[in-house]
């Protein structure tokens, strides 16, 4: 094939779609023991929100994609591709993706899922914008979206506290002049699976009366281990993709981490020496929404006036394999 220029990519607009219903931790101390004082101080975490019975993640994530379209004013039908990072579709298979496609009536779009813990959201703006740069598709809609009240164990203080329900979305397209995305890289550690993992119900443990009664079907994870691996991986490799930009840490605008523990972020930031003021932080609203946090707070961000137009933004994430990942784009 003809060598081509590669096609410069482009943010064209966001969106999000939250549930109503919101569950406080005061509302959790009475469903585990647990308090909101431990919640607030180890997590920063004060309430989250939780789909009603009947909604389920594809239904997040169509509303959060059509306002992502509505924002850049750009019609289902003119969509080539989309992209879903999630951990909790509605099922296994048909994908979230699919669902979304025939919910938004994009006519003419390919559409797939993307899991990868909840780095989901960086894997996916890779794979969109790589197939952008290639030529192959015009405009992707990529979608983080997740139903987690429904795969975690209500009983487990250790886990449920921690996640929340929710879509965000991002509409990118093939742009001219300057290409949007500076650097992104994606890695992972299948040796650490156990740290997070939902392992009943599958090939592995085929769903039975002693997996349902041993709650394998619900997320189980090693929290303390994947906060010092990821305290341990993510400051060196976000310093290490500045550079592969060319840029200093220093010269991010704006940082958008997976909003897991704000813990985590105020380390993270620290260990860079740059100013916590820095990043966009919204995980006190809604908790952990795995590959829909860094949407979330991408788009809060810029509806806030956080985030304006030319700023270079950070967006990194890390979860389940262990993955992670970040993407440095031009807004
Ligand atoms: N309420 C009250 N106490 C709780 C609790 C809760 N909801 N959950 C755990 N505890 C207790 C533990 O049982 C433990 O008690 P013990 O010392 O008597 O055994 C104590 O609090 C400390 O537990 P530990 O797990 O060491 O706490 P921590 O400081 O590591 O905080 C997390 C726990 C989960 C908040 C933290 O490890 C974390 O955020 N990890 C990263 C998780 C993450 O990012 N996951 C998603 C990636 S996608």
């Amino acid at each position: 094939m003809k060598h081509r220029r590669c096609t410069p990519v482009v943010l064209l607009g966001t969106g999000m779609s939250v549930p109503d219903r919101i569950l406080t931790n005061k509302d959790l101390e009475k469903i585990v023991d647990t308090s909101d004082e431990w919640i607030l101080e180890r997590t920063g975490i004060s309430e989250r929100r939780i789909a009603p019975a009947g909604e389920v993640t594809s239904d997040l994530a169509a509303r959060a994609g059509m306002a992502a379209l509505d924002a850049a004013s750009v019609s289902p039908e003119e969509l080539d591709m989309i992209i879903v990072g999630t951990n909790s579709p509605d099922k296994l298979f048909p994908g979230v993706g699919p669902m979304v496609q025939s919910m938004i009536g994009a006519s003419r779009a390919g559409a797939c899922d993307v899991q990868a813990g909840c780095t989901g959201c960086v894997y996916a703006m890779m794979l969109a914008s790589s197939g952008i740069r290639a030529g192959f598709w015009k405009k992707v809609l990529v979608i983080g979206a997740e139903a987690l009240s429904r795969i975690v164990d209500w009983k487990d203080r250790n886990t449920c506290v921690l996640f929340g329900d929710g879509a965000g979305a991002a509409l990118l397209g093939a742009g001219e002049g300057e290409d949007g995305v500076l650097a992104a890289e994606v890695h992972a550690d299948g040796s650490l699976s156990d740290y997070i993992e939902l392992p009943g119900g599958l090939a592995a443990h085929p769903a039975t009366n002693e997996t349902v009664e041993q709650g394998l079907h619900f997320v189980k994870m090693k929290g303390n281990e994947v906060f010092k691996y990821v305290n341990r991986v993510i400051p060196p490799f976000v310093r290490d993709l500045c550079d592969h930009a060319g840029l200093e840490v220093g010269d991010i605008d704006a940082w958008i981490f997976h909003q897991a523990n704000h813990r985590i972020i105020e380390g993270v930031m620290r260990r860079l020496d740059v100013p916590l003021q820095k990043a966009v932080i919204n995980l006190q609203k809604y908790g952990n929404t795995s590959a829909a946090s860094v949407f979330l707070a991408l788009h809060e961000g810029l509806a806030e006036g956080r985030i304006t137009r030319g700023d270079r933004v950070m967006l990194v994430s890390f979860g389940a394999g262990m993955t992670y990942g970040a993407m440095i784009i031009r807004i």
